[in-house]
């Protein structure tokens, strides 16, 4: 059995979490996540704050993991911090912080990388969420699609080519006056809008895609976000009483045009590789919408989809623990020279 400690700081959560185990056998023995509420005014993350933040909690957040956990400090065999990619300076603190307690402690020290952090999360509450699987993550910095023949040997088979899912949320929800992040508030604000009032097109999908196609598995949200910009637009210009749409219309056939879109390219996916379980990850995770509308078409594949609950789905440092057990089974030991990096391709990618 191995311990490991581990930290999360590659946005605007701060968070510690203690994880023990072998393989896929482990047990989360605890998790702290601290969310900074400052960039709210922003309305959105500012790094200089967020660095800042991290500096400030994360020495709390640690000690809060380890006493929740009920171990010390002694006991940890690794310490494990996301090395990216993310906010170079946020990075840096828990890059920092985790490689002083492994030279404190004489323990060995493994960076890991954000995205496959995500990919292992599902699999801290459901047992069955291991490989292999098509993977979507989702969240306000990455859209990938991914064939996940095991762990540590990944198959990205498409990403967006602009915005996140999640970036597309909140920018929508900006222009819908809602607070920041606006994912959240998009999805409740859509449960008032009336089905089929407004359609929007869904981006890059077409029914003469063949796999192959360099747009087979991509995808694209800043047409939809231009064409919800031009709905507001034509709105504004219109007498109220002749136009009986709402923000809230705009919000659900946004978020449909959306959650269609990663829910075929799913589908896809899973279909040409013929694999029957569908793992969701990040925090567009969250949105029912798209977990519904993913496990109706999934089940026509008789496929199963596993989606992580919000605090997992979100940012967190117990995904990175599970992600950095993998990797110290396998070896990974980084030294004191390990670095933050803005991007940063996830290890172990096959053609
Ligand atoms: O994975 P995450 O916590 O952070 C990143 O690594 O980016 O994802 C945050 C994103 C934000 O864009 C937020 O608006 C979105 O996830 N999000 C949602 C929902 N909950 C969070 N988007 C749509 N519906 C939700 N319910
Ligand atoms: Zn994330």
């Amino acid at each position: 059995m191995t311990r490991i400690l581990a930290i999360e700081t590659s946005c605007d959560e701060t968070s510690a979490a203690i994880l023990d185990g072998t393989g896929d056998d482990v047990t989360l023995r605890s998790l702290v996540i601290l969310s900074q509420d400052v960039h709210r005014v922003y309305g959105g993350v500012v790094p200089e704050l967020a660095s800042r933040a991290h500096l400030t909690a994360i020495e709390p957040v640690t000690r809060r993991a380890l006493s929740e956990a009920g171990v010390e400090l002694e006991s940890i065999d690794a310490f494990a911090a996301t090395m990216g990619p993310g906010l170079v300076g946020a990075l840096l603190v828990g890059v920092g912080f985790a490689k002083a307690l492994a030279f404190a402690r004489q323990r060995p020290l493994v960076g890991v990388h954000h995205m496959e952090g995500h990919l292992f999360a599902t699999a801290l509450e459901h047992r069955d969420a291991t490989p292999p699987f098509t993977a979507l993550l989702v969240s306000g910095g990455h859209t990938l699609l991914m064939d996940v023949e095991a762990w540590g040997s990944y198959r990205i088979l498409g990403r967006t080519r602009d915005d996140a899912a999640g970036e597309a949320f909140d920018k929508v929800a900006k222009k819908l006056g809602l607070p920041y992040p606006g994912g959240p508030h998009l999805e409740k604000l859509a449960r008032e809008g009336k089905p089929g009032a407004l359609r929007f097109t869904r981006p890059m999908l077409r029914k003469n895609q063949v796999p192959g196609d360099n747009d087979y598995y991509d995808v694209s949200f800043s047409g939809l976000k231009t064409a919800v910009m031009n709905e507001l637009q034509t709105q504004d210009s219109r007498p109220k009483t002749q136009d009986p749409r709402t923000s809230a219309d705009i919000a659900l056939a946004f978020q449909d045009a959306l959650v269609d879109t990663l829910v075929e390219k799913t589908a896809r996916a899973a279909e040409q590789h013929e694999r029957t379980k569908v793992v969701l990850g990040g925090g567009v995770a969250c949105n029912k919408t798209l977990v519904a509308a993913m496990r109706t078409r999934m089940a026509s594949l008789g496929a199963t989809v596993y989606a992580p609950t919000a605090r997992l789905a979100t940012d967190n440092a117990a995904m990175i623990a599970r992600a950095a057990l993998f990797h110290f089974e396998r070896g990974q030991r980084d030294g004191l020279d390990l670095n933050a990096y803005a991007t940063l391709p996830i290890p172990g990618l096959i053609a």
